[in-house]
Order: structure tokens, then sequence, then C-alpha cells
């Protein structure tokens, strides 16, 4: 049977920690979704529709992966999807507790769901999309974090 995970986020914007998570996933799964969550409940600063251009800018074209938004409960989602394994990503042990609890929920709604834990990169451990939209509104150099096409969207959002 085809293993499909879900891989949801606000990708806000997306991260080299989140694309290099997406390239370690596919060894989990026969096909990744992608799924950049509609309903924040911070204010994005990219659209969802931008962060979506992102992602598939940021990600090399591969048939299993695909992009998806999504609203609501998030196993609702995997589950309209055929979707078994939710992956996520732990950084350091300060994720740990909204990560844990985030999983724990999700098995209660739904039994057969099981959230993946994958660990970016070593020089990728420190970085977050609120990280990059703060350096980046500051002027600061954000390559080799993010995509160029992403330094790109986010120094055209800061441009004064
Ligand atoms: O990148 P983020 O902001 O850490 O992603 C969080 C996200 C979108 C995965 C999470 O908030 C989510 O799953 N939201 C959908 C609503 C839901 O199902 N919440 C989990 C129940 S605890």
């Amino acid at each position: 049977m085809k293993r499909i995970a879900v891989y949801p986020g606000s990708f806000d914007p997306p991260t080299r920690g989140h694309t290099d998570l997406v390239q370690r996933s596919l060894v989990l799964a026969d096909e990744l979704i992608v799924a950049v969550s509609r309903n924040s409940s911070k204010e994005p600063l990219f659209s969802l529709p931008e962060r979506m251009e992102m992602l598939r800018a940021a990600i090399p074209a591969d048939p299993r992966i695909r992009f998806e938004s999504f609203e609501g409960l998030l196993v609702e989602f995997a589950r309209k999807n055929g979707a078994t394994l939710i992956i996520r990503g732990l950084r350091a042990v300060s994720d740990f507790e909204y990560e844990f609890q985030m999983a724990m929920m999700n098995r209660h709604l739904s039994s057969g769901m099981e959230t993946v834990f994958l660990v970016p990169p070593e020089d990728a451990t420190y970085l977050s999309s609120s990280l990059v939209r703060e350096v980046a509104r500051h002027g600061g150099d954000v390559s080799g974090l993010v995509h160029p096409k992403v330094a790109e969207a986010l120094r055209r959002r800061f441009a004064k």
C-alpha cells in the first residue's frame, strides 16, 4: 500500500530547514503532501498563493511531492488525502513541548495518525521563518537561509 505523508506548516516564508526536511521525508513516504496552513492565528507576511509559489520554487520538481493548502483540522485534511504520517521538524528542546502536545492531540483525534519528527541539518537548527522575517525586515542578509526566490520576495516586501 502506498504510504502518504503530510508535511504541514505555515511556511511564512519557507526556509532551507523546510526544504531540507521535504527531501528527508521522502525516505519515509511514497508520496509527500506539503500542506500550507490557511488559518494561521497570526497575520502572515506572505499570502497563501505567495507561500505556495515560494515552496514550488524552492523545492525541485518531483512526482512524489505535491503542494496543497488546508483549512481546519490537519487530521481531517490528512484523512481526506489518505495520509497516515505527519512530518514535523524538531530543531531544539524548545520545540518539543508544543510539538509533543500537537502530536498527541492529532493521534487522539485520529487514532491511526502518527507524527514523525525529523531534525534539520546542524547548521539550520537555529533557523526559523520568524527569525528570517526579522532579519529581512531590518535589511539583513538572508541568502543561504532561504532559496534565492524567497530572499528576493523578502527584499521586495521590505523595500522602502
Ligand atoms: O509552521 P507552523 O506554524 O508551526 O505550523 C503549525 C500547523 C499549521 C501545522 C498547526 O497549527 C496545525 O496543524 N494547524 C491546523 C489546525 C490543527 O489541526 N491543529 C492541531 C490540533 S492540536
